[in-house]
């Protein structure tokens, strides 16, 4: 361990406890950064040691496929707070999070306000600053729709700077900090737009279902709880069996890839599920397509599909120093050959992997 002005510095750090995976990758440099500050003191500790920044979060949508050589950066910059309605109605509220607060407890946080909007973004594991570097989504919203603008500090220079929606290039599971401004900056806080009156939006098929009986009104906490017992019911909890969500995005195909797909596809015939999205394409479910293959519940080592959701990869051997990320890596590229061979549709991998195997 050593200090840099304020700033404490561990070395050959175990990330076992840092990502939900369970991981047990050793990061060279690793810190705990709570302020703007001591993210640039962190910054500068790196530049002088000739070390990349991995700027961490929750650690719920990472692979740690080896040791790293790196400054790990745990992001832990706290606070909530209304930021007043510049541009927005009488009925809108800007609040801005502070990048190292749980999401889910700034859900919570926003519907005990009378701030409704995140409603269906419910339990979604990690923290506010990550939330916007894969635009996460879930029952028919993401964050995109409701974000103003965030703040981050620049990592060459240690200037911060804003981005509004623009500039951020949101789109399904994507946004700019993922291509062109990939490890530049360091989110420490994110604006958001709720509203004062509740936004009801049942329109995901899982929630339709949840309250095809339901007489009377529906209310944002009851969509809240809906949501909550729609993930437990299918989504592993990561404390019981490590995992990082969907290990695959959905592919998102046009219309003609699509048709060539069908005319080609000798096993479902034409039977692949599609939702509409926007300009012409089709969202495809990639758990369907590992499902029709037979895949869910099989394992591989350390690794395994979970058997009630086939895009979530799980880590069997959670605790052991072994080669579990060697184990989740082989098994997903099974999955993509079997896909892609079956298919012909290439599946990519969601979560950010770091290190090689
Ligand atoms: P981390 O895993 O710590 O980091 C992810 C990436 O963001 C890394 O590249 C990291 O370097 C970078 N990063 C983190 N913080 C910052 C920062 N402040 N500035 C710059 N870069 C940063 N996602 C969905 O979209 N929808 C879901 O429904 C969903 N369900 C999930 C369910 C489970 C059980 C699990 C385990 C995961 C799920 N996820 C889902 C994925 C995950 O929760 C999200 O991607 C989440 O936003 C990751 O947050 P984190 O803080 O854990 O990020
Ligand atoms: N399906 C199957 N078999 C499976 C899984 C899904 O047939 O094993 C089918 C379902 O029957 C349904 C369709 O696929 O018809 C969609 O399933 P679901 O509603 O469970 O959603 P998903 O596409 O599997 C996506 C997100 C989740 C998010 C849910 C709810 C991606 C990559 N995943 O999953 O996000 O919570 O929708 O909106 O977009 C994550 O990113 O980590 C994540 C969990």
């Amino acid at each position: 361990m050593s200090r840099s002005f304020g700033l404490v510095v561990e070395t050959d750090k175990c990330l076992q406890l840092y990502n939900s995976l369970g991981l047990s990758s050793v990061a060279s440099h690793f810190c705990v950064a709570s302020s703007i500050a001591k993210i640039q003191e962190a910054l500068t500790y790196a530049k002088a040691k000739q070390l990349d920044i991995m700027p961490l979060g929750a650690g719920s949508n990472v692979v740690f496929a080896s040791d790293l050589r790196c400054l790990a950066v745990c992001i832990s910059i706290l606070g909530i707070k209304e930021s007043g309605s510049n541009g927005g109605t009488p009925n809108s509220v800007d609040v801005r999070f502070a990048a190292g607060e749980n999401w889910d407890r700034a859900v919570r946080h926003c519907l005990s306000q009378g701030w409704y909007g995140l409603e269906n973004l419910a339990r979604i594991p990690g923290n506010v600053g990550a939330s916007v570097i894969q635009n996460i989504g879930a029952y028919g919203v993401e964050i995109s729709d409701r974000f103003i603008s965030l703040s981050a500090v620049k990592i060459d220079t240690g200037e911060i700077i804003i981005l509004n929606k623009d500039q951020c290039r949101f789109s399904y599971r994507e946004s700019a900090f993922k291509q062109l401004l990939k490890d530049k900056f360091i989110i420490t806080h994110v604006t958001l737009r709720l509203s004062r009156i509740p936004i009801i939006n049942i329109d995901y098929p899982a929630l339709t279902h949840y309250f095809a009986d339901h007489q009377g009104e529906i209310s944002s906490e009851m969509v809240y709880e809906a949501v909550s017992t729609i993930r437990q019911s299918k989504l592993p909890d990561p404390d019981v069996l490590p995992n990082v969500g969907s290990f695959f995005k959905n592919p998102v195909l046009s219309a003609s890839t699509l048709a060539k797909i069908d005319s080609k596809d000798g096993r479902t015939k034409g039977q692949i599920p599609r939702f509409e999205q926007p300009q012409g394409c089709f969202k495809v479910p990639a758990g369907w397509l590992i499902e029709q293959l037979g895949l869910k519940g099989l394992r591989y080592g350390a690794a395994g599909i979970h058997a009630q959701q086939a895009l979530v990869l799980v880590n069997y051997q959670n605790g052991k120093k072994d080669d579990c990320a060697r184990d989740i890596l082989a098994l997903a590229r099974y999955i993509q050959e079997k896909v892609l061979a079956t298919f012909f549709i290439q599946l990519e991998i969601e979560p950010r992997i770091y290190g090689s195997v």
